[in-house]
């Protein structure tokens, strides 16, 4: 039997699943992930089993979390998820000395780092990759009508021109002579009905959501291609000994026409 129900909402707009499951008929329901959201938290998965309907829990969870991750992210951290992108030669230098730095990468890696945008509702740059590329930060992939990802622009001093082109996207702009705090940035954002940013700047302010530890995921698009030298590292600021690294665990490897695109995260204690 297929039932189409009203998507639920936690502000009393709609009315819960709950009752339309439990006056439908249906006899056993199966769910994904519990909403981590505390204002349902297994509440309708206890009314469900009180109504006496069979319910399955954790099914395909770790997919159902990986459709929607900043939602699962936020309601758990009260934070926006962040997905670090960068695009590089093969040993790692995301521009030349003299700043160009386009294009890296391959068309098709281009093409899905517009897929990768589209999955975010907000892209992040320093103000000095505004300065330097001009970029318009949206997704241009064919067909897409989704809504924008909304531009972001961090500076301590300077500031974005009019005429640049993200100006006319209603850019939020973050300006803090101290430097802006990352984490402040995350738990700010979701006000403004952010859940998931990338961070898609250059090495200084990549460098500062890696200190902040505001790094939940890493999509490093490695180029067939060597510069052969020290350009733009990917990562501004000193390795200064070895102990310094931090272990990542790489969920996944796909090659991307002649590239490679790796997604990674920082390992933890339940990697372990
Ligand atoms: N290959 C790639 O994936 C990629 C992506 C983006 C950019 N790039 C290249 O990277 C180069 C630009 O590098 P970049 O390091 O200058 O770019 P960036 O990191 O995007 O911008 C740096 C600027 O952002 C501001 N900023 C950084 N952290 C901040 C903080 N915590 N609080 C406040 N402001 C902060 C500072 O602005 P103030 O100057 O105002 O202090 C800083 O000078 C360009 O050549 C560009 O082509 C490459």
């Amino acid at each position: 039997m297929v039932v189409t129900l009203e998507p639920c909402d936690h502000d009393g707009t709609t009315p819960p699943c709950t009752d339309a499951i439990i006056s439908s008929g249906i006899d056993r329901v199966v769910v994904g992930a519990v909403d981590p959201d505390p204002r349902v938290s297994g509440r309708g998965i206890a009314r469900l089993r009180a109504a006496g309907v069979e319910v399955e829990v954790g099914v395909l969870a770790n997919e159902v979390e990986r459709a929607d991750p900043a939602y699962f992210h936020h309601r758990r951290t009260g934070r926006a998820r962040v997905t670090l992108k960068v695009a590089s030669t093969l040993d790692g230098q995301v521009a030349a000395l003299d700043g160009t730095s386009r294009w890296i990468t391959s068309p098709e890696s281009r093409e899905d780092v517009h897929r990768l945008r589209a999955e975010h509702d907000a892209v992040l740059v320093g103000i000095g990759t505004v300065l330097a590329d001009d970029p318009t930060l949206d997704v241009r992939t064919a067909g897409y009508d989704w809504p924008q990802p909304r531009p972001i622009v961090v500076a301590r001093h300077r500031s974005l021109p009019s005429h640049s082109r993200i100006a006319g996207r209603d850019p939020i702009v973050l300006t803090d002579p101290d430097g802006v705090d990352p984490i402040a940035v995350l738990e700010r954002l979701p006000h403004d009905g952010i859940l998931g940013v990338m961070v898609e700047g250059g090495p200084t302010i990549a460098r500062a959501f890696l200190d902040a530890d505001a790094v939940d995921e890493i999509v490093v698009y490695l180029a067939g291609r060597i510069a052969g030298g020290v350009g733009l590292p990917a990562i501004a600021g000193d390795f200064s000994t070895l102990a310094d690294n931090r272990p990542v665990t790489i969920d996944e490897v796909t090659r991307i026409g002649p590239d490679v695109r790796i997604s990674a995260r920082f390992t933890t204690q339940e990697d372990a």
